[in-house]
């Protein structure tokens, strides 16, 4: 079958990212069943015969007027597919649709009609604030951590920034690869513009949040990079639990070695 991703290498290695990470979310434990979404705003891989491509739904409405969002494409995980599934096969498990004019809806354009994720308002709340800030960011990724899901049901560590320093003791390369920490979403409904609104606004100080009991939310440059933020939130959450599971709590690195980081690396926080 043709795909629109045929003779178009740029916008091929972007959704072949999409895959290649959906795999290790799956290898991960972190995408049971159909858990987890991924989107990527390709609006600058889109061509004019793309631009003319018949929309291939009806009009569904995003649930938020976005307009930012005007004339941009995004590559959306489809709703109740599985992440597994799209690491072989991201068109069958993931569709490209077109923001309409108004906004507020949208079409899917290619390759088949799969729904997007149930989770788009988030997503494209998120990519509409992107575009508006100028960010180069283009990637956000949604999945289910298990040592990071298990800690956000305590509540002692849902405080602003606890588990940001706690995760970032464990080991110098969590600061340094996700310099800004763990934002804190307490629990809204999956899929609920409220869900949206809390993690658009958790996201200007974080690049990674946690929604209570559920999973986290990441943006990134790219799928790779938005994934990488969250596997080393995840290696310390391990570290963390494993101490704990032997029977102390760990020691962490000290805030003075946190601060040489820091300096060393030229981090932000
Ligand atoms: P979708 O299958 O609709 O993407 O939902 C998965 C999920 O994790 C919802 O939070
Ligand atoms: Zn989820």
């Amino acid at each position: 079958m043709k795909s629109i991703l045929d003779g178009r290498a740029a916008l091929k290695a972007e959704v072949d990212k999409v895959a290649e990470v959906a795999g290790y979310l799956w290898q991960n434990g972190w995408a049971e069943r159909n858990g987890g979404n991924i989107t990527v705003n390709v609006t600058e891989y889109v061509d004019d015969e793309i631009r003319n491509l018949p929309a291939i739904s009806e009009v569904k409405q995003i649930g938020v007027t976005l307009p930012a969002l005007k004339g941009t494409y995004f590559y959306c995980k489809g709703t109740g597919k599985r992440m597994r599934d799209l690491a072989r096969k991201p068109m069958d498990n993931g569709s490209i649709i077109r923001i309409l004019d108004d906004c507020a809806s949208y079409v899917i354009i290619a390759d088949n009609a799969v729904n997007p994720t149930s989770e788009l308002p988030s997503h494209l709340t998120v990519h509409a604030h992107l575009i508006e800030s100028g960010s180069s960011y283009k990637a956000t990724v949604h999945t289910h951590p298990i040592e990071l899901v298990a800690m956000s049901h305590n509540r002692k560590f849902l405080a602003k920034d606890v588990l940001t320093n706690i995760l970032w003791s464990m080991i110098p390369e969590t600061k340094a690869f996700c310099p800004l920490g763990l934002g804190v979403v307490p629990y809204e409904l999956p899929g609920s513009n409220k869900l949206a609104d809390a993690t658009l606004k958790e996201l200007e100080d974080y690049d990674v949040v946690l929604w209570e009991k559920h999973g986290v939310f990441a943006k990134g440059l790219d799928v790779m990079d938005a994934f990488d933020q969250i596997d080393v939130l995840s290696k310390s959450a391990k570290i963390y639990i494993n101490s704990r599971a032997m029977g102390y709590e760990p020691e962490g690195m000290s805030q003075a070695q946190m601060k040489e980081m820091s300096v060393a690396f030229n981090l932000p926080k």
